[in-house]
């Protein structure tokens, strides 16, 4: 039934096919019957060129929810610590839990990650140096598309100083205007970080399941390399080739990024017109203030009268919001459609 569904509730590129990548892979089903090219050699060596770095830096995977997994496989311990903010993509949480990290939640400021906030509720938990700790970051925010608010360089400077990791999310980093900063800019500078990206959202590659960390850290790429050599082949053959045409294909890239803004804008005129406040997004989602009584019923409106699958934000431990991602335009006007009606029926 979902698959037959329009998806507005994964952050999935739904707005242009990526028709040349399509007839490549049909060009290439027949190969199926061999094994992908062990340890993701060629794809590692095309990323680290795409960012004019070495290749020993880079990890690829089965989408950066596998990667946060070994990531928290890497650094576990006793006491091991996950720092993450509250109302934030949960799938490193998750991991952590299953794990038995100790799971420490830093509230969002304005619907934003505040670094002074972060700094000084850190001061308070992380003082001893022997405890293995990740600081997850999720910039671009999931699920309110904002930046992150304050100096990078002071949050940078005092994890290293005090042994952290940072776990950089950068999902939806192709997405951002220009003010964004992406932890690239740092990655020469400080090893305690790692850079998390994706082929699953601006490069509508989802289903395939790619994406990959960068990072200078010694100690965790030796272990990433050895988890890589227990798995050879993780990444699936099609993942593989898909993800290197990606790359080469930034007219796609940017195409998807204005078709998304134009939408994205529109779609919050409409919203704001309908007096319904959404919070201003770097990314390819928009979340949206209601004031209706069950958020739940109306996503389940929305998914009976249109057929769209929309995201409660409950799930993110948010009451009075739901995220939409931006899909083509007829599809949001449907969305806009089933807000008016159903807020006309019980807001009125
Ligand atoms: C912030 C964030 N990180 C990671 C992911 C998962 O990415 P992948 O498909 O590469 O595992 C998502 C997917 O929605 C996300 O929103």
């Amino acid at each position: 039934m979902y698959a037959d569904s329009i998806r507005l509730n994964y952050n999935e590129n739904t707005l242009i096919k990526n028709k040349k990548l399509i007839r490549h892979l049909k060009n290439y089903a027949s190969k199926c019957n061999i094994h992908p090219e062990m340890l993701n050699c060629g794809l590692k060596k095309k990323i680290a060129k795409f960012y004019r770095m070495e290749a020993e830096n880079v990890i690829v995977g089965n989408g950066i929810d596998e990667l946060a997994f070994w990531t928290c496989i890497a650094l576990q311990s006793a006491n091991a610590q996950i720092i993450t903010t509250e109302n934030t993509y949960r799938n490193i949480e998750v991991a952590g839990h299953s794990l038995k990290y100790n799971i420490i939640k830093i509230p969002l400021m304005n619907y934003r990650i505040n670094i002074d906030m972060v700094i000084s509720i850190m001061k308070t938990i992380s003082s001893d140096k022997q405890r293995k700790s990740i600081l997850y970051i999720c910039n671009p925010h999931n699920p309110f598309g904002t930046i992150i608010d304050g100096s990078f360089t002071e949050l940078l400077n005092y994890c290293y100083e005090n042994s952290i990791i940072i776990f950089l999310d950068e999902a939806y980093a192709e997405y951002a205007s220009s003010n964004f900063h992406s932890g690239l800019e740092y990655l020469q500078r400080y090893d305690n970080i790692i850079i998390a990206r994706t082929f699953s959202k601006v490069y509508g590659m989802a289903g395939l399941r790619c994406g990959y960390l960068l990072t200078r850290n010694k100690y965790l790429l030796n272990l990433f390399n050895e988890y890589s050599s227990a798995q050879p082949t993780n990444v699936n053959y099609y993942a593989q080739l898909a993800a290197t045409e990606a790359l080469d294909n930034q007219v796609y890239l940017a195409e998807v990024k204005k078709r998304n803004e134009d939408n994205k804008a529109y779609f919050m005129r409409r919203l704001t017109d309908l007096d319904f406040y959404c919070i201003p997004s770097e990314t390819n989602f928009l979340t949206i203030k209601t004031d209706f009584s069950s958020n739940e019923d109306f996503c389940k409106y929305v998914f009976d009268t249109n057929n769209i699958l929309i995201k409660n934000c409950v799930d993110f431990n948010i009451e009075g919001f739901v995220r939409v991602t931006i899909g083509k335009k007829q599809n949001l006007m449907k969305v806009v459609s089933a807000i008016k009606s159903y807020a006309g029926q019980t807001r009125f």
